[in-house]
């Protein structure tokens, strides 16, 4: 649904051993116990041989401030520019799942499986371990506004990175309220 505001998230992979990165708006929860991500990437793009290569990969989640750097992952592809040093990388208990310093919060993956959808191919991963520093969260997790991510909107010809403003109401407490008919 590209016409649907997604979350900018950076999905990271070593490809030949080197860290690279792009930019992706499908991506979604798809397991909670226990926790899995899924990220839908075109099969021409790079990352996704290092994702083979290896079986890991990262969810790194930008902030508002990393809006170009994420946007230029997202326009170049590894295979023509070299992306690794866009950020300061670190690596976690997989070794091989490169994740970003500057992100608030990194998710550290181990490839679970892979779906053929035709032109793309979905990656899901078990969450091995997140990673975010005691200053993005409020009672230990992380607290959208402290972490200021993103989301893309695009219609059309017309897209747009959009930030999150102040909570609206309280979810799954809200609906109490409603009078059906
Ligand atoms: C905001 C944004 C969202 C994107 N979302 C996706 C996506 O969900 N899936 C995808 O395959 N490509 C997506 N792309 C395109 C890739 O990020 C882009 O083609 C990238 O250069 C591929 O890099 P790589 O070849 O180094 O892997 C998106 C690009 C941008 C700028």
């Amino acid at each position: 649904m590209a016409f649907y505001p997604m979350p900018v998230v950076l999905v990271g992979a070593n490809v030949k051993e080197k860290p690279n990165f792009l930019a992706i708006g499908w991506f979604v929860n798809a397991g909670y116990k226990p926790p899995k991500v899924a990220v839908v990437l075109n099969k021409a793009h790079y990352t996704n041989q290092g994702i083979k290569e290896n079986g890991t990969f990262s969810v790194c989640i930008p902030s508002d401030d990393m809006i170009v750097a994420a946007d230029y992952c997202g326009l170049f592809s590894g295979a023509k520019v070299d992306k690794s040093k866009v950020f300061d990388v670190f690596y976690g208990k997989l070794k091989t799942a490169p994740m970003i310093t500057e992100c608030p919060v990194n998710l550290e993956c181990k490839l679970d499986k892979t779906v053929d959808n035709g032109q793309h191919e979905m990656f899901i991963g078990d969450v091995i371990s997140t990673y975010a520093e005691e200053k993005y969260l409020t009672n230990g997790t992380p607290d959208l506004q402290k972490t200021k991510p993103f989301i893309l909107a695009a219609h059309g010809s017309r897209a747009g990175y959009y930030t999150l403003g102040e909570p609206k109401c309280e979810a799954f407490s809200v609906g109490k309220n409603f009078k059906n008919k």
